[in-house]
């Protein structure tokens, strides 16, 4: 099936003020990533705080244009300078931003219907009680009873509160949803609730899903499709059956070896050291040499490309030597 979004090397810059007399800093958040996600598929975006997952959100939710690169989005090239004004609007209905904090989200003095009903009123020229009907519907398929309708944000819980985000994401018949951390400032309960609902969602409405979370304990169950970053680059990246039963890039076990229930026997634990580098000042070699257990000098002067292995993707010169030693 044709995928719905297509990401081919985005690339994001930001240029960093170092006060009057200094030159601007070039802070490249994402370094050249790309990926596909087809009808009713989850790709899941992981890595630390910092590592440009917010950042690739808000370009394919073309909130920010890439510095460089391709996005494709339902059919349409998205990052084309002759794009009709029509077609981007369009594109912009068809991808929608869910975020980690709704209460940032949901306008505190409107009812929750008025919330559902605004981008109803705002992109179609349907009659109020067709709009209604349609709320009324979006909140039975997320959960929520009809009188929350005339309720306000403040009066919900925050698991409920990030329903009634979802349901405005999902007013205006998106294909694909970006969801940045949805689950993260929730109690761990409440988490697997919204998961199996976004799950739910899926199946039903054939939803494409970017999920961004740094944590792969929370993708384990949602994703089809993992893609590991580090620095703005993905470093280990393909299906998670694959990835998760046998991580071939050091950082991708070393996350795999610290999220509970996860981590495996047998397997040597990798302990994560030292600090994330600085976005404006990246290791030369490989992006991970400065934390990584199994660096040499090859990799602090070179830095391994994205290559096919073992049914995946890997950025590690050495991890055909990873693949042989588990196999023996
Ligand atoms: N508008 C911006 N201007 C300058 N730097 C930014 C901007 N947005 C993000 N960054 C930087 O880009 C890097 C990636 O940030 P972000 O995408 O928010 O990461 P994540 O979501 O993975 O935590 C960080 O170093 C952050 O400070
Ligand atoms: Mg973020």
């Amino acid at each position: 099936m044709n995928a719905v979004v297509e990401a081919e090397n985005l690339v994001q810059v930001y240029e960093v003020g170092r006060g009057l007399f200094r030159k601007p800093a070039r802070l490249q958040a994402v370094g050249g990533i790309s990926f596909a996600v087809a009808p009713g598929r989850t790709l899941a975006i992981v890595g630390e705080s910092g590592c440009g997952k917010s950042t690739l959100a808000r370009m394919v939710t073309l909130i920010e244009r890439p510095s460089a690169g391709r996005l494709v989005l339902d059919g349409s090239d998205a990052t084309a300078a002759d794009l009709p004004a029509e077609e981007r609007k369009r594109l912009r209905r068809a991808v929608q931003l869910v975020f980690q904090n709704p209460y940032g989200s949901l306008n505190p003095r409107k009812t929750v219907a008025a919330i559902l009903e605004a981008p109803l009123a705002i992109n179609t020229s349907l009659p109020r009680s067709e709009r209604q009907a349609r709320v009324a519907d979006m909140l039975a398929r997320v959960g929520l009873r009809p009188e929350y309708a005339q309720r306000y944000p403040h009066m919900f819980s925050g698991g409920q509160r990030q329903r009634v985000a979802i349901a405005c994401a999902l007013m205006l018949s998106p294909k694909l949803v970006v969801a940045d951390e949805p689950v993260s400032a929730l109690d761990v309960s409440i988490q697997a609730q919204v998961l199996n609902l976004l799950a739910d969602l899926q199946a039903d409405l054939g939803l494409a899903y970017l999920f961004i979370s740094h944590d792969l304990g929370v993708v384990r169950h949602i994703a089809h499709d993992v893609l590991v970053m580090y620095l703005g680059l993905a470093i280990e990246q393909g299906p998670k059956e694959r990835i998760f039963a046998r991580p071939l890039h050091p950082y991708t076990m070393a996350l795999l070896a610290s999220t509970p229930g996860l981590a495996r026997g047998g397997r040597a634990r990798i302990v994560l050291r030292g600090e994330l580098p600085s976005p404006l000042n990246p290791p030369q070699g490989c992006v991970f040499s400065t934390r990584c257990p199994y660096v040499t000098d090859r990799c602090r002067v070179e830095r391994p490309a994205l290559r096919p292995l073992d049914g995946r993707r890997v950025a590690c010169h050495y991890a055909e030597d990873f693949l042989q030693a588990e196999a023996a």
